[in-house]
């Protein structure tokens, strides 16, 4: 093992037996889910890239802080454990817990959407957050920058919004019109790429000059500012609390699927900086969609490891060893010619399915075909993030081409070795040598929303 990478900063004390299958099981197995990996079952797959949410492990003192978990309806002491770290994190006073991300989408969006308001800006819009946008009458504009779509130059914070775009959205559609912008860090839907603090300030100026509220989507907001620490002139000394803390106070709203960052398995945050009204309306929606305001949807006990697992992902080494995984196998892939997104991002590795298979076109699907063919290969499931799950215009209902298709290699936390990662590289290593083999595919079956999830496909 190379010194350039961080070696594992615990040990491990419980462990979870994973499977190998055969290719002939695989192929059964991959032809009865409808070539779409989401209808596999977990036992059937080896190393299981498919998400980073919720799929990481805990720590001693996450599983400690469960058996203290208090269970009280209303009032739970769990409660305030959490609403206390995360003021102290985010320096917001109002904490409202979720049962996941989408949960704070689904009471945060419409509360903000009225007949004038009805535009969403972003640095991208993740999936669901555009599902709930549209599911609330609005519309979501992507502004990322120009540089996120050039996979092979470097640029430090490609998760960034375009500023001059920004503007000129808001002068189109007018301020009183856009319902929010959201900063989604880091920048899932285009490779898990950081924001930079320069430009989450800049975005802020903006929101503020124009009255429109400014919104964290934060998932991922250490590992974003872990990457601030090390690429952004002046915080290289500063403490990753006192950076997200920086990041914090440019927003109003904080949304969170704490799957992530907050190193759980399940859960989210909904949390407001100062605003009475808008926490006051955001408290009676979360009543009937998630539960009484102190546990939104989680138990008692999933606050507990919750309000660990938020400081735990703060921890420098941590997360030097979290970066360093992905930033590994990013680069085993490469010493092998195989196209990426570069730099790689803070959850996961997004292999260039258009330059890959050069034979296919976005309506094949060439990154499902990929995601698939990784299975059959090693029992490896990843996931597409590409035109197929982009899905179909709601007004139009044709289906869009998305700028880029993905295949992402996504990590979950403190959960494979160094060595796993060989397994996978090896495993594309020689799905690349045969590259021109790989099939489009159609869809056959799939829903009005969030098709990629459960709609089926066949081979040409
Ligand atoms: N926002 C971002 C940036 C996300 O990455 C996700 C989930 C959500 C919101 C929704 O949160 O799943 O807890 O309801 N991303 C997962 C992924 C599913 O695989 O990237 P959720």
């Amino acid at each position: 093992m190379d010194s350039k990478y961080a070696s594992e900063p615990y040990r491990i004390k419980m462990i979870e037996p994973i499977q190998h299958t055969t290719r002939a099981m695989r192929e059964e197995k991959l032809s009865a889910a409808g070539y779409n990996p989401f209808a596999l079952r977990s036992e059937d797959v080896y190393i299981d890239l498919l998400t980073d949410s919720g799929t990481g492990a805990m720590s001693d003192a996450q599983w400690a802080a469960m058996m203290l978990g208090d269970e009280a309806y209303a009032g739970s002491r769990s409660f305030y454990q959490l609403e206390d770290t995360v003021q102290s994190i985010t320096g917001y006073r109002y904490v409202l817990p979720v049962h996941q991300g989408r949960g704070a989408e689904h009471v945060l969006l419409p509360a903000l959407v009225n007949e004038d308001k009805r535009w969403f800006i972003s640095n991208h819009h993740f999936d669901t957050t555009r599902a709930h946008v549209e599911l609330a009458g609005a519309r979501a504009l992507d502004c990322g920058i120009e540089e996120a779509s050039q996979l092979s130059t470097y640029h430090p914070f490609k998760g960034n919004m375009d500023l001059h775009r920004l503007k000129d959205l808001i002068q189109q559609h007018g301020a009183h019109r856009i319902a929010g912008i959201i900063m989604t860090l880091t920048n899932n839907s285009v490779g898990g790429q950081p924001v930079s603090l320069a430009n989450l300030q800049a975005v802020s100026e903006l929101a503020q000059q124009h009255r429109i509220p400014l919104i964290i989507d934060g998932a991922r907001y250490a590992e974003n500012a872990f990457f601030i620490k090390q690429r952004e002139d002046g915080y290289r000394h500063q403490s990753l609390h006192a950076i997200a803390r920086a990041c914090f106070d440019t927003a109003d709203v904080f949304m969170m699927s704490a799957k992530k960052d907050g190193l759980v398995n399940i859960g989210g945050l909904l949390v407001v900086k100062d605003d009475e009204t808008l926490f006051k309306t955001l408290q009676s929606r979360v009543v009937p969609y998630e539960g009484f305001p102190t546990y939104g949807g989680l138990a008692g006990r999933d606050m507990a490891a919750l309000a660990v697992g938020l400081e735990e992902a703060l921890e420098e080494r941590y997360l030097t060893h979290r970066i360093d995984q992905v930033r590994y196998l990013a680069d085993r892939l490469s010493e092998a010619n195989i196209p990426l997104q570069t730099p790689p991002g803070g959850h996961a590795v997004f292999v260039d399915a258009k330059a890959f298979c050069e034979h296919l076109t976005a309506d094949q699907f060439p990154a499902q075909s990929l995601v698939n063919e990784l299975y059959l290969e090693a029992g490896i499931r990843a996931v597409e993030i590409g035109s197929f799950l982009l899905g179909k215009d709601p007004d139009t209902g044709l289906n869009l081409t998305a700028p880029n298709e993905f295949m992402r290699l996504t990590i979950p936390r403190r959960t494979y070795t160094y060595r796993h990662l060989d397994d996978v590289a090896e495993a594309l290593k020689s799905i690349y040598r045969r590259r021109h083999t790989l099939r489009g595919l159609k869809i056959i079956e799939e829903p009005s929303v969030l098709r990629h999830f459960t709609a089926k496909l066949s081979y040409l």
